[in-house]
């Protein structure tokens, strides 16, 4: 078992923040909606709190986020917190502190004051664990527009600014609270019982410049986590389930080329050997010499893997269509025809195999060697949209390509990242030796060039675009620029421009090329080029390849804009 901190999710958009600040510290956190603890005004829905912590429970304490909603609202989420408190830690934050004050009793109002944005610490009680080697005058970033205007006399007051006044407290008990044993420990620690807490600003956000040491103070303080939660603890603990879990069952999955398939293949790879069967699709809209660079490297790390050139189904399958969802869908329909007719040939179960048959000796072979299992490289951000207090459909994109895949295959399916953040699986990807060459690289669409070459598409299309995008990539790698770059790539533009060349006038296609910094590709600023490098990659693409005579760069962040064209 893991020692966990559960995060209830209010629906702040810090919410996922604050899971990222407590994994810095190696400690796990698991972030599920608020509805999953017992609603205090109906008591349905969700688990009673005993029931998530059971006697071995490794629950070592629960944070509350911040919310859109004021505990004032009618429908404001209001989880029975009773069944929490003294039981286990507790850290309410913004909404998830106002919510403590209300459910005792406080008064939570409209704030007086501008409580957006930067304020500084005006008084800190150091003996008090939350706030230890937290320094007078810190800065701390709020984002309320409650506040909490009273509270009953058993709140002590840890913190304040000058305009808030319950910025950091501390529930003291009252009455005979029920306890854990390791809560009376609590007393010599100057924490008095119960090791409920609330802060009325965000400690996850960049701008609190101390809110890394108040989430430690807690998580390991307070809560006794140990820290142990490391990239070699991950990978552990995680080949030690895919083993308990898959035992001598096959695995089959497909490969993208990119991180998360790698590195939940090398997982699965470490974990059940040859028994992981790997399947990586040229579409023929990759990278120039993509689809062989990639497939060398998954051999030289021993996977057991398949390449399968269907470029001429997905030429196909393209032909004549113009309009970019059309072309993401017949993408999307072509590749699970494609792994779906490659994984039967393997052996995976599939829609027909799944309808029962006649148990002759023939097909009880048959179903003791078939895969059973589709191995996806989901990873926690996916997870947490599908589960998310917003809903599914205000945040998932419907660009997720591959979501088709274990449907049509009725298969059980088997996501070894689906705990890890992206920088999480980088590094975990380092630790289990998966080259640079693949960890480093940038994010890379599903449906690659079929969405950069705007309107229809050719084959001599593909071939001009992976040229220029070679030439573009490969000097970004050498001027050192690369890795300040969060996605780079050229876009084939539907129009043709006059160009002049020697004494001869040309008429050919015109190329953009986009540069973005980002840090999850929701929003996204235009990279700011050097003048010398853009006019060297443009030299370069108008001389070197032929049907090419101009190149534009694209200025545009997202919003409004969005990092590809279509
Ligand atoms: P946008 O264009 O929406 O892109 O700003 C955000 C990120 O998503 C990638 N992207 C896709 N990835 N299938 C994918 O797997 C798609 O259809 C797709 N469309 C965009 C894009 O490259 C960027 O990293």
């Amino acid at each position: 078992m893991q020692e966990t901190i559960l995060i209830l999710d209010f629906g702040s958009q810090y919410t996922q923040l604050i899971a990222r600040k407590v994994r810095e510290l190696n400690v796990y956190c698991e972030i599920h909606p608020y509805t999953i603890v017992r609603s205090l005004e109906n008591g349905v829905g969700g688990k009673s709190l005993s029931e998530l912590l059971t006697p071995n429970s490794q629950l070592k304490g629960v944070i509350l986020s911040g919310s859109p909603f004021s505990v004032r609202q009618k429908n404001s989420p209001q989880p029975d917190l009773s069944s929490i408190r003294g039981k286990i830690p507790l850290l309410g934050v913004c909404y998830g502190a106002q919510l403590l004050a209300h459910q005792c009793g406080g008064e939570v109002q409209p704030s007086k004051h501008r409580e957006y944005g930067r304020a500084n610490l005006s008084f800190v009680n150091n003996d008090s664990l939350l706030f230890k080697n937290i320094s007078l005058n810190s800065q701390v970033w709020m984002s309320h527009s409650d506040t909490i205007a009273s509270a009953p006399d058993n709140f002590e007051i840890i913190a304040n600014t000058s305009d808030v006044k319950y910025a950091g407290f501390h529930i003291k008990p009252v009455g005979n609270l029920p306890r854990r044993s390791d809560d009376l420990r609590g007393e010599s620690n100057g924490l008095k019982g119960e090791k409920t807490f609330g802060i009325q600003f965000h400690p996850e956000v960049y701008h609190t410049t101390e809110g890394l040491t108040l989430l430690k103070n807690f998580v390991v303080d307070i809560c006794k986590c140990s820290q142990s939660w490391t990239p070699s603890s991950f990978i552990e603990t995680t080949i030690a389930e895919l083993q308990h879990k898959l035992g001598n069952d096959k695995v089959v999955m497909a490969l993208s080329g990119g991180v998360d398939s790698t590195v939940a293949a090398t997982l699965l790879h470490k974990a059940i050997g040859k028994n992981l069967f790997c399947i990586f699709v040229d579409n023929g809209l990759l990278r120039k010499d993509e689809f062989k660079n990639v497939l060398h490297s998954y051999k030289d790390m021993g996977l057991n893997v398949k390449g399968v050139d269907a470029k001429k189904f997905f030429y196909k399958a393209l032909k004549g269509k113009k309009e970019p969802e059309a072309k993401r869908k017949a993408i999307g329909k072509t590749f699970i025809e494609v792994f779906d007719k490659e994984a039967k040939k393997l052996g995976a179960m599939s829609s027909e195999l799944g309808v029962k048959r006649k148990k002759s000796s023939n097909s009880r072979l048959r179903t003791q060697n078939q895969i059973k299992w589709l191995g996806q490289g989901t990873i926690y951000p996916d997870v947490i949209e599908s589960i998310s207090v917003k809903g599914p459909s205000a945040t998932i994109k419907s660009h997720h390509n591959v979501g088709g895949l274990p449907a049509k295959m009725k298969m059980k399916v088997v996501e070894p990242l689906n705990s890890l953040f992206k920088d999480e699986v980088r590094r975990v990807g380092r630790k289990l030796g998966v080259t640079e060459n693949i960890l480093g690289r940038h994010p890379f669409p599903g449906p690659g060039l079929g969405i950069r070459i705007l309107g229809d598409i050719t084959e001599e299309k593909v071939r001009i675009l992976q040229e220029v995008d070679h030439i573009y990539i490969e000097e970004l790698k050498s001027a050192g620029l690369y890795n300040q770059v969060w996605q780079a790539g050229a876009i084939f533009l539907p129009i043709q421009s006059v160009g002049v060349m020697g004494d001869e006038r040309t008429y050919e296609n015109v190329i953009a090329l986009r540069a973005v910094t980002s840090t999850d590709g929701m929003t996204a600023d235009w990279c700011h080029l050097p003048y010398e490098f853009l006019s060297k990659v443009s030299n370069e693409i108008i001389n070197k390849v032929k049907g090419v005579n101009r190149v534009v760069y694209d200025i545009s962040s997202k919003p409004p804009a969005t990092i590809e064209w279509e």
